[in-house]
Formats: C-alpha cells, structure tokens, sequence
C-alpha cells in the first residue's frame, strides 16, 4: 500500500493510502469510531464505522491509547469536518507497538512537569507549530542573507578568547590549554568578510548567563551578517530589511501553525518599514519621563528595555550607547567618542532586544589601547589586530537571536519553548 504523509492526502482522494504515525486521540460515538492520528505532517481523521468493518479491526482500533504507534490504512475522502479537511475510511490498521502511561495527558500539566518531558512534549500540537515557525525564521534568514551575495561561512565554536565580555564564557579544556565555547562569531566573521565582501555565520553560541529571566538561555542560535565598508546607517538597514522579510515569510506561510499559538496576527502586520529609531540619548529622556531611575550611562534594565519596546508597533532601533557600556570592538563616533556607533533592535510588545550590533573599530592603534583597557589577552587576539593592518575598512554587522525572534513572533511568554532542547540555568536535562 502506498505510504503518503497527512498534508498530501489532498492529492489523493479516492485512493487507498497508508498513514504511518501516532495515535493523538481517540473519540468514539457508538457505533462510530474516530482515530485522530498525527504523523508530524499533520492530523488525519481516522474513521470507523462498527458494522463495515470486521469486529477484530474494530477491536484493535479502540484498544488504541495515546501515541500508540501505527500503520493505518483506508481510503481518502474530502470531509469539511475532519481537521486538515480529509478524513480516512478506515479498512486495515497495523499496530507497531501500543503505549502504555503515557506521561502528557490532555490535561494541564505545569510548566516544570513539562521541561522535564521536554523530549515527548514537543509532540504536542503547540510546541509543534512554535518549532515550525523557528524553522521558517530559520530558513528566512538563510534565504535573505543567500538571495544579497552573502557567503555562509561559519564560524568555530572552541575560541581561545572572549567576544563579548568574560563574566559570561564557558570555559572548557583544549588539550594542554584553556578554551571557551563561542558567545559570538563575529571576531571571525570580521577576517571573514574582508574574504568575501559580505559573509554571514549562523550556529549556536553560549553564555553562561547567571541570571534567570525569560529572554536568556544558556546555548542559543545566532546569525550573524558583517559587511565590509558598511557603516552605522547601513547595517541599521540591513537588520530593518532582515526583520521585515522574516516576519512576512512567517505571515505567509506559516498561517496555520500561528492560528494553533493563537498568535494576534494584526500585531506582526505592522512589522512594515521604517522602524523608528532613537539615539541612546533620547531612549534615556523617554524612560526617566516614564518614571525610570536610569541615568545617562547605565546600560538598560530589563524593565526599561520591556518599557520602550512597549511604546512602539513595530519593533525600534536604538543607536549610540555609551561605549563603556558596550563591547570592546565598538568603533565610537568620531563627533562624540563616548558613544560608539551600535545599534539595538528592540521587538514591541515587551520582548525587548532582538538585534545587537554596529560599527567595528578598524584603526589598529585604537583597537590594541581598547584589548589593553578590557584586559583582554594580548596574544589571541594578534590575528583580529592583523585584519587592522591589512587591507582595513570601515565595516560593520549584527546578531540576530532565533530564541528571541521567535519568541516574539509566535507572542509566548518565555525562551524555553522555542528551541527544542533549552539549555537554562544549571539545568541541562533532558
Ligand atoms: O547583543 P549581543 O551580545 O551581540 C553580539 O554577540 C554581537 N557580537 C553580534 C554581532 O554584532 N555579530 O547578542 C546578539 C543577540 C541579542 O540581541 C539577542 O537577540 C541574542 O543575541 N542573545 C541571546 N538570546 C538568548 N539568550 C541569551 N543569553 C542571549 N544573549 C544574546
Ligand atoms: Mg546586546
């Protein structure tokens, strides 16, 4: 019997076709027998009716329990009612293995209950389509970064140095020396660009993040473009076009798994260009007339950071930080160097930071006193000060996280659910 997967039954109604899956749920009327089956494509209807089959296929088939494995067989018909719109006449089923206790029932279970059955949660219907939806941001940004003349070229994961700070790395050994696991691929998407004009990385990064908040996880997933001769304006651009095109690939094909998140659609509608923008300076007046204690020269807090991506529709890109807030690598202005040209993209509805980047220092002498200043180590960063020495260029990129755009795009309320395998503080089961 021919095998098909539930979102091509559509293509053959009339026929006899087997559907290999899982049972998602039983419903039974009398006489009637319905078997929801999900086979990761999609739900299929399952029907059977008590006087047209045998007694033992009847039997067997309400002897089902939830994720019981199975192969089961009946001809497609078109049928409104069904979800996904077909439904299967059922006339053979072959049981792979039934399942017995299975652990998420339909009822309610707590969010820590459900972490740590993380590994079958994700059958779920919900945590299915939210990691659907990570894969069209995924592939978007692959498509967006692809379709511009940009090289994928990835990046290492061991590193010898810090990229963004060194309260946050993790360390590991590497053979007879210290390693750390990358919080970034920029340093090397630097040497990388300068190869190919524009190049991009995209793969996971770590830090190890002490504090517990609904944006951070340990291990999460970054792509990261650099563009040589990119100034500030250009890579405020370049983020604006990427986050535009992202959100309307998700808006065009990915309706249905946005409907199972009950995702506000007309929200993400407004993601449309241009974002408005705002310096440091006036993000600071904004949120001390609202009531926030910042001062000039403190970094955001994660109430002020909720607070201005509240006051937009559409995500708002912030500009010149001081640059004592920021990473060593940050070129500062040349009209006000205690501002270096970065930028933030901040998402609406209180999700915050999406987007970090900017300008890279490019003067081999201003790049040396700032590794000096952040203690950094001298000798392993002596090939990201060569990239100064030959060939130097005005150049620029950012960091988009997956987690936290896909966080705001599927509308939930935390991290955890939009990878598969969360990496949280001190937990790392299953
Ligand atoms: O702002 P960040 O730290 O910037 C960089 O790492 C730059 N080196 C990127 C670059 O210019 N190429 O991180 C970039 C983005 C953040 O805006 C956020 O979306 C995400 O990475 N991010 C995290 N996501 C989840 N959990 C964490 N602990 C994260 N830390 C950063
Ligand atoms: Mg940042």
């Amino acid at each position: 019997m021919r095998s098909v997967y539930v979102d091509d039954l559509q293509n053959h109604v009339g026929e006899t076709v087997t559907v290999r899956g899982w049972l998602y749920s039983k419903r039974s009327s009398g006489k009637l027998l319905f078997l929801i089956v999900r086979d990761g494509a999609g739900l299929a209807q399952c029907v059977l009716f008590k006087g047209a089959v045998s007694p033992e296929l009847f039997e067997l088939a309400d002897s089902l329990t939830q994720e019981s494995s199975l192969k089961v067989t009946g001809e497609v018909k078109k049928e409104e009612r069904a979800p996904g719109g077909y439904e299967i006449s059922v006339t053979g089923l072959e049981v792979v293995q039934i399942t017995k206790d299975y652990p998420i029932t339909p009822k309610e279970h707590g969010t820590a209950f459900l972490m740590e059955h993380r590994h079958l949660w994700l059958r779920s219907s919900r945590q299915h389509s939210i990691l659907r939806v990570r894969h069209e941001i995924i592939k978007a940004c692959r498509d967006f970064f692809d379709s511009r003349g940009f090289t994928l070229v990835d990046t290492p994961i061991f590193t010898p140095a810090a990229c963004e700070g060194t309260t946050t790395l993790f360390e590991t050994q590497y053979f007879d020396q210290k390693a750390y696991l990358t919080q970034s691929g920029q340093l090397y998407n630097e040497a990388t660009a300068a190869a190919f004009g524009k190049s991009y990385c995209f793969g996971p990064t770590f830090r190890a993040e002490k504090s517990k908040t609904r944006r951070h996880l340990m291990e999460f997933w970054m792509v990261e473009p650099e563009v040589c001769f990119a100034e500030l304006e250009e890579v405020m651009q370049l983020a604006e076009n990427l986050v535009v095109f992202v959100v309307q690939r998700v808006l065009e094909n990915r309706q249905e798994d946005l409907k199972v998140i009950e995702r506000d659609i007309a929200k993400l509608e407004q993601v449309r260009s241009p974002f408005p923008r705002l310096s440091y300076d006036e993000a600071v007046k904004t949120l001390r007339e609202s009531g926030s204690g910042i001062e000039w020269g403190d970094d955001f807090g994660a109430a002020d950071e909720t607070m201005l991506s509240l006051m937009h529709d559409r995500p708002v890109m912030v500009h010149r930080y001081p640059t004592s807030v920021k990473a060593f690598y940050m070129q500062p202005d040349a009209s006000r160097p205690e501002v270096a040209l970065c930028v933030d993209v901040l998402a609406p509805e209180g999700y915050g930071e999406i987007i970090g980047g900017g300008q890279r220092v490019h003067e081999e002498s201003l790049l040396r006193q700032r590794i000096a200043e952040h203690h950094l180590p001298e000798e392993a960063f002596r090939w990201y000060v060569d990239l100064r020495k030959y060939g130097a260029t005005p150049h620029g990129g950012f960091g988009m996280g997956i987690e936290r755009v896909v966080a705001w795009v599927c509308g939930i309320e935390h991290v955890r659910e939009t990878i598969p395998f969360p990496r949280m503080l001190y937990k790392i089961y299953p």
